[in-house]
């Protein structure tokens, strides 16, 4: 076990983590920074981003209609001087992006083509064809590579942030502090400490806390985990988004994304019958936000007993189509469906978290010297549902900030020596002779929450789901405590983790709102 001493630690390297490491560094050549990341360096859920990044671009285009309409999908929760914020600099970042080397289309006049989703009320999303994520992520690994004075760290899996609770000394709940944290060395299999004057979280979603979801398999809530049991605030965790179009594939995990930019082409949904029943729920059709149209085909799901609903492409200019769209286009094709053609069979999945960390406007966690960026994070932008493409702009926004708070406070930046932080005890533990306790549990927890805690919820189910979560937990830190550990055992306890605080914080909202909908707050009319 080895202990490293560095002035930023950033956890995570998707497009929160990767920005704010390359506007530190940039500004601060003196000093060090780790990327500590759990898998190949690009793997995140930055990489599969679809639709694009949501900016005022457009001359007749608004702040003002880009602030009503995150104001409106996150159903009024959403807090407006951060939406006003991260809205009014998000050009800034999309300038900032094409500087770094992003690759932006363009339309015939040469100008950056604007893409619409649900929820907006102008074409205002940048976008590099259907993997604008890739772009994205591709462009901030070749900044990264560039600055000598950050050191990324792939396969190092962060177990849990170093707090005065380590320290053994009395804090009171108030003043705690995060000193670094303890991450395990894939290759190595060692656990070594590492101790920073300041740590940024930026370990996005906790979409695999769900059977069905559109997120790789590292987004399993480890940030959002580590922070609760440090003690930092975490809210809104009861807000979580199901994309209305994931490609419905039984078996297969993750979904494949239908990304929402094709409904804003001009794709329809449709029922077996060949209906729109979209028409008749919202007047905006297929074009209303998230979680009214996963709502909607929910109940045409519980209705009509079928297995999915349909997206029809069929009337749509074709050549167009896979210009826009190509890596959906080939993914239908590569399993036998021809969106020229045929409807393809599409499904809601588990996608976003509105919820998180709690964080301020620059960035900072409830705890001393730790800042939350991105996914995990909650700044109040999104309300009780996130606006299409919100999310990205999110992390570079908020990203800035953090960097700034950084650069401006790098007096401080000074590390105290003198403090005693223990190396991490793994005295007493075994390799657990089967994993397929693990992994079954794993199964169990999405399966519950598929089935108890996903689009509608109810008093009762979120009951049964707190009762089987209660027993798993049990099971979950007796089989930790005596385990020599690995990624697969901690995301097992950070998922249970994070299923219990969506359950809890469920447990506690009495009003539908956004995202979230209980059976048990619908008022019955007499
Ligand atoms: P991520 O990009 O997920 O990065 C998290 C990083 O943390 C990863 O590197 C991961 O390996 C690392 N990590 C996690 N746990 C640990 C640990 N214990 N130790 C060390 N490292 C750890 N948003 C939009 O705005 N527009 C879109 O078009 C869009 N399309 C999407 C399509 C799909 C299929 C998905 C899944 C999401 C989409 N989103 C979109 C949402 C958006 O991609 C994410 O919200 C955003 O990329 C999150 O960025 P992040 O940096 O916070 O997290
Ligand atoms: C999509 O392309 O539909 C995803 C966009 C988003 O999650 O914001």
């Amino acid at each position: 076990m080895s202990v490293f001493k560095t002035d930023l630690l950033i956890l995570g390297s998707g497009v929160a983590g990767l920005s704010i490491a390359i506007k530190t560094a940039t500004s601060l050549p003196e000093k060090s920074i780790l990327v500590a990341t759990k898998a190949d360096e690009s793997e995140s859920n930055t990489k599969y981003a679809q639709g694009g990044i949501a900016a005022v671009w457009d001359k007749l285009d608004s702040f003002e209609d880009h602030i009503k309409d995150t104001m409106v999908a996150g159903d009024y929760l959403s807090d407006q001087n951060v939406v006003k914020m991260v809205v009014e600099e998000a050009p800034n970042c999309m300038k900032q992006l094409i500087t770094w080397g992003t690759d932006f289309d363009q339309n015939k006049e040469g100008e950056i083509d604007l893409g619409k989703e649900g929820g907006h009320s102008a074409n205002r999303i940048l976008h590099f064809k259907d993997i604008t994520g890739f772009e994205v992520e591709k462009t901030l690994l070749e900044q990264v590579s560039k600055l000598p004075n950050i050191k990324l760290l792939p396969y190092h899996f962060a177990i849990d942030l170093i707090t005065d609770h380590h320290l053994h000394k009395k804090h009171s709940q108030d003043s705690i502090s995060c000193y670094g944290a303890y991450i395990l060395n894939q290759k190595t299999n060692k656990i070594d400490t590492y101790l920073a004057s300041s740590v940024v979280l930026a370990t996005g979603g906790i979409g695999q806390v769900y059977a069905a979801t559109t997120n790789p398999v590292i987004a399993t809530g480890d940030g959002i985990a580590m922070a609760y049991r440090a003690k930092a605030k975490i809210t809104d965790m009861e807000f979580v988004q199901f994309h209305p179009t994931a490609l419905y594939q039984p078996g297969e995990s993750p979904s494949f994304l239908i990304s929402e930019a094709v409904r804003g082409f001009g794709a329809f949904l449709r029922n077996k019958k060949g209906e729109r029943f979209m028409l008749a729920i919202d007047k905006r059709a297929e074009l209303a936000p998230r979680d009214i149209v996963s709502r909607a085909i929910n109940s045409e799901l519980i209705f009509t007993g079928d297995p999915h609903v349909y997206l029809d492409c069929t009337h749509l200019d074709m050549p167009e189509f896979i210009k826009h769209f190509p890596n959906i286009y080939e993914k239908c094709k590569s399993l036998g469906i021809n969106p020229e053609s045929q409807w393809i069979p599409v499904i809601p999945a588990a996608h976003y978290l509105m919820g998180g960390i709690e964080v301020d406007t620059n960035g900072y966690s409830s705890i001393g010297n730790l800042f939350a960026c991105g996914e995990c994070s909650r700044t109040g932008l999104h309300g009780a549902n996130r606006l299409a493409s919100n999310s990205l702009l999110e992390a570079l926004v908020f990203g800035n900030k953090i960097a700034q708070e950084i650069i401006q406070n790098r007096a401080h930046m000074i590390f105290n020596s003198k403090l005693l932080i223990p190396e991490w005890d793994e005295e007493g533990t075994m390799v657990p002779k089967e994993k397929v306790l693990i992994s079954h549990n794993r199964k169990t927890i999405q399966n519950i929450m598929t089935d108890l805690v996903a689009i509608v919820r109810s008093n009762e189910r979120l009951e049964k789901a707190l009762d089987h979560l209660n027993y798993l937990f049990q099971d979950t830190e007796k089989a930790y405590e005596k385990s020599k550990l690995s990624p697969q055992i901690c995301e097992l306890r950070n998922l249970n983790a994070v299923a219990y605080l969506i359950v809890h914080q469920s447990m506690a909202r009495k009003e539908n709102k956004g995202a979230f909908f209980s059976l048990d707050n619908v008022e019955v009319k007499e």
